[in-house]
């Protein structure tokens, strides 16, 4: 955990600041949460959330796929749009739902100035991302509750096939800042839909993103990225092992219809990548 992430926390109890000392962060009245040894740290609190988050085997095998680099030019498109100054604020980016973390690291590389805060609830998820970056920090945390960050802490907050929770991300993001979405099309890893059984992406999802956001934000950029990529089997294996169909299918059947392919399979990669603003800054400006 690096001190200065640890400085945009706020307590999950009683909402003041956190200090990180030696292992342990610390607020001013004495709630205390423990660094655990693989460097994240847990804010939950109270009574138990009902999500638990991706599977360690869900994360490994996002990692494999994300790793391979299936999914550079969605990553490079996030960075690219983190990428414009916000004044001369040096960035302060959480990714919520953050996975490995690998879209937060490639966005914090983009500043030496930069820092990166990664919020999942799967601890499997915030061990690796509080590995994904030397200037990334990992915690446990439920987007459906009040984000353990501070009012205005944070320059970016970015939502990659992820929980989104627009009001918790207007009370935490700077008045100029910038939220940043995106989210898959019907077209997205189709192929792979019918012979294995993948769960279909709705088509309503673009819909629903945008009246979710209509009333704090206004879309200031929408950059559609789509593209093909070639995968094996153990791609093809990753990429269903590390979403929901993961949940769906039993690993035999998942096994069978994977091995029914063609040795290569040309699928298509097709997200929509947004960029949202406060409506405050805007009518201000
Ligand atoms: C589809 S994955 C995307 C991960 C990462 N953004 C990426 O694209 O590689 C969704 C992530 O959201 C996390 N998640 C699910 N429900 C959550 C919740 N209520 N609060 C925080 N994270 C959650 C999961 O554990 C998982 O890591
Ligand atoms: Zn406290």
């Amino acid at each position: 955990m690096l001190a200065e992430v640890a400085e945009l926390l706020a307590c999950p109890v009683c909402r003041s600041d956190l200090e990180l000392e030696q292992s342990v962060l610390l607020c001013s009245r004495g709630h205390s949460f423990d660094v655990a040894r693989q460097g994240y740290v847990s804010l939950v609190t109270g009574a138990a959330t009902k999500f638990t988050g991706d599977t360690a085997d869900m994360v490994a095998a996002r990692a494999e796929f994300l790793d391979a680099g299936h999914f550079d030019d969605i990553a490079r498109t996030v960075a690219d749009i983190v990428g414009e100054p916000i004044g001369d604020r040096a960035p302060r980016i959480v990714e919520i739902g953050a996975g490995t973390g690998y879209y937060l690291a490639r966005a914090v590389d983009r500043s030496d100035d930069a820092l990166g805060l990664g919020i999942d609830i799967s601890k499997a998820a915030a061990r690796r991302a509080a590995r994904a970056h030397p200037r990334v920090a990992a915690v446990v945390a439920d987007a459906w509750q009040a984000l353990p960050i501070l009012d205005g802490a944070v320059t970016h907050a970015l939502s990659i096939f992820s929980p989104r929770n627009p009001d918790e991300v207007s009370r935490v993001l700077c008045s100029d800042g910038l939220y940043i979405v995106a989210t898959p099309t019907s077209r997205h890893l189709c192929e792979l839909v019918a012979p294995i059984g993948m769960v279909r992406v709705d088509e309503e999802k673009t819909r629903r993103l945008g009246e979710s956001m209509s009333a704090g934000f206004e879309r200031i950029d929408r950059v559609p990225v789509e593209y093909a990529v070639e995968l094996d089997h153990a791609a093809v294996g990753a990429v269903v092992g590390m979403g929901p169909s993961a949940h769906h299918l039993s690993p035999q059947v998942r096994a069978e219809a994977i091995a029914a392919l063609p040795a290569v399979v040309s699928v298509t990669v097709s997200v929509v990548v947004s960029a949202y603003r406060p409506r405050l800054a805007i009518t201000s400006a």
